[in-house]
C-alpha cells in the first residue's frame, strides 16, 4: 500500500489541467452497455474507478480498449451478470443495472455494501426500474431483475429522505430510453454528471430532454447506435486544487474547467475572503485572501454545496480564523477526515451532523491514515502547510479518484513523495 510524505511550508503556484469527470465517467462507460455498436468516449480519468468499472463491462462480455484518456467500448454480446468480486470493490458498479435491464430485461448486480461515509441504500433505484415494469428479487445478497413484459414509460417521483439520488436518476434513465413510451422523472438529481450523461445517451440516438434539471422527460427509442464523446472536466477535482491554492497559494491556475459547474464553491471561497477569477472562460485563478474569515455551508443537491467538497473545506477551515459551521446533510455521517485531523491539532466539534470548527494558528505533522476518497484527499491538502513532514497512509483510497494527484502538486511546488510500500 503506497503513503505519501508530504513537507509543508512550501506555496503552490503554477497552472495544472484538471481531468475528466470520474463521476460522469462511471455512468457514460456503463451506458456503452446499451448498443452493440463501437462507442469512442474521451477524457476518461485513469483512476481506480474508472478501471474498476472497464473490467466489469469487460466481465459482462462487452469488448474494451483503453489508451490514455480514450476508451473504446463494443459490447455486442453481453450478459446480465455483474461479477460480485469486482462490484464489491465500487458502489458506484450499481449503475451497471440500469442499462442491462434497458437492453436485456434482466440484471444480476450484487447490493452494495455500506461505506466509510455511510449507509448507501439503493431503495430508490429500485422503486425507479419497478415503476416502469421490472420484477425485483433479493437472494443471497444480490439483486435480481427481469422484466418479462418489457419496460413501459412511466412518471417516476426519485427522491429520498435526503434529496435527490445520482446514480438512482442515471439508473432510471438508461432503463427507459429504450423503453415503450415516455418516462418522467419528478425529483431527479440535476447534478452536472447527469446532464453528462444524458447527452452521451442523446448522442447514442436517445430522445432526453430536461436533464440538468429536477425533470426530465425521456422518450423510448427502438435502437441506440454508437458515438464519439468527451466528458466533462471533473468539478471536484477542480474544486480540491482551489482549496489547496487558498490554503498555500501563491497563486494556482487550473485549466481546462467548467468554471459554471463550481458556483456554489467559487462563491463560498470568495465569502471566506480568498481571491477567485476566471480566465478566458476555462480557467479559474486562486490566491489566499489576505483576511481570510470562517464561513458557514451547508451540502445540498446541486447547484446547492456539494457534499463531495465538504471535506476538503474542513481542512481549509482548521487554519482559518473564526468559527466555521459545516453541516452535512447528504451523508450525515461523512465526517471522518475530522479525527485525523485532529491528530493534526485542528480544533473541531461534532453535534449530530454538523461540524463547528475554530482555526488554529498552524497545524502541525503527524501520521494520517487515509479513509474515503474526499477524506484522504482533505489530509492532503491539511498536510500542505502543516509544519513538519505529514505521511499519510492508504492512499489507494485516492487513487480512487484523482488522477496523478502527487505529481499534479508536484508541478505546482509542493513536496510530496510517493513511497511504495
Ligand atoms: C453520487 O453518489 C456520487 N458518486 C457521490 O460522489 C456523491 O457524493 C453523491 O452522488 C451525492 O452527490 C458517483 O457519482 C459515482 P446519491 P450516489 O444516490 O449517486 C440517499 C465521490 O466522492 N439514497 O445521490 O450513490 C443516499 O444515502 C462520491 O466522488 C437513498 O436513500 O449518491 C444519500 O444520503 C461519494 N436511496 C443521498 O440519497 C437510494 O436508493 C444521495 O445519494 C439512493 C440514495
Amino acid at each position: 500500500m503506497d503513503k505519501f510524505i508530504i513537507e509543508g511550508g512550501h506555496e503552490l503556484n503554477g497552472a495544472i489541467n484538471i481531468s475528466g469527470s470520474k463521476n460522469a465517467s462511471l455512468p457514460i462507460l456503463a451506458a456503452a452497455l446499451l448498443t452493440g455498436e463501437r462507442v469512442v468516449i474521451r477524457r476518461v480519468p485513469d483512476v481506480s474507478d474508472t478501471n474498476y468499472m472497464l473490467a466489469i463491462l469487460g466481465a459482462l462480455g462487452a469488448h474494451v480498449e483503453r489508451s490514455s484518456g480514450t476508451v473504446i467500448i463494443e459490447a455486442a454480446n453481453i450478459h446480465p451478470d455483474a461479477p460480485y468480486e469486482l462490484v464489491r470493490k465500487m458502489r458506484a458498479s450499481i449503475c451497471v443495472m440500469g442499462p442491462l435491464v434497458g437492453r436485456l430485461h434482466q440484471a444480476k448486480v450484487s447490493l452494495p455494501g455500506g461505506c466509510i461515509i455511510g449507509d448507501r441504500p439503493v431503495d430508490l433505484h429500485l422503486k425507479g426500474l419497478a415503476e416502469i415494469g421490472a420484477d425485483i428479487d433479493m437472494e443471497g445478497g444480490n439483486i435480481h431483475i427481469t422484466a418479462k413484459k418489457g419496460l413501459k414509460g412511466k412518471t417516476v417521483r426519485l427522491r429520498g429522505t435526503h434529496g435527490p439520488t445520482v446514480l438512482g436518476t442515471d439508473n432510471l434513465m438508461m432503463a427507459a430510453v429504450l423503453a415503450e413510451g415516455t418516462t418522467i422523472i419528478e425529483d431527479a438529481a440535476a447534478e452536472p454528471e447527469v446532464e453528462d450523461l444524458a447527452n452521451f445517451l442523446n448522442a447514442m440516438g436517445a430522445k432526453i430532454l430536461g436533464a440538468g434539471t429536477t425533470r426530465i422527460t425521456i422518450q423510448g427509442v427502438e435502437k441506440l447506435h454508437g458515438c464519439d464523446y468527451t466528458v466533462i472536466p471533473d468539478r471536484i477535482e477542480a474544486g480540491t486544487y482551489m482549496v489547496a491554492g487558498a490554503i498555500a497559494g501563491g497563486t494556482v491556475k487550473l485549466r481546462r474547467t467548467r468554471p459554471d459547474h463550481l458556483t456554489s464553491v467559487i462563491d463560498t471561497l470568495r465569502d471566506a475572503g480568498h481571491n477567485v477569477e476566471i480566465e478566458e472562460g476555462t480557467t479559474i485563478v486562486v490566491s489566499p485572501g489576505k483576511t481570510p474569515k470562517g464561513a458557514n455551508i451547508t451540502t445540498e443537491p446541486y447547484p446547492g454545496f456539494p457534499t463531495d467538497m465538504q471535506a476538503q473545506m474542513c481542512a481549509l477551515f482548521a487554519t482559518t480564523p473564526g468559527i466555521s459551521v459545516i453541516k452535512e446533510t447528504i451523508f450525515p455521517q461523512r465526517f471522518m477526515h475530522l479525527s485525523e485531523m485532529s491528530r493534526m491539532g485542528a480544533d473541531s466539534k461534532l453535534n449530530d451532523h454538523t461540524a463547528v470548527i475554530t482555526g488554529v494558528e498552524q497545524l502541525s505533522a503527524a501520521p494520517v491514515m487515509a479513509s474515503d476518497l474526499r477524506a484522504s484527499a482533505a489530509l492532503v491538502l491539511a498536510a500542505l502547510t502543516a509544519k513538519g513532514t505529514t505521511e499519510v497512509t492508504r492512499v489507494y483510497h485516492i487513487d480512487r479518484g484523482y488522477e496523478h494527484i502527487d505529481e499534479k502538486l508536484q508541478a505546482l511546488g509542493a513536496k510530496i513523495q510517493r513511497v511504495r510500500e
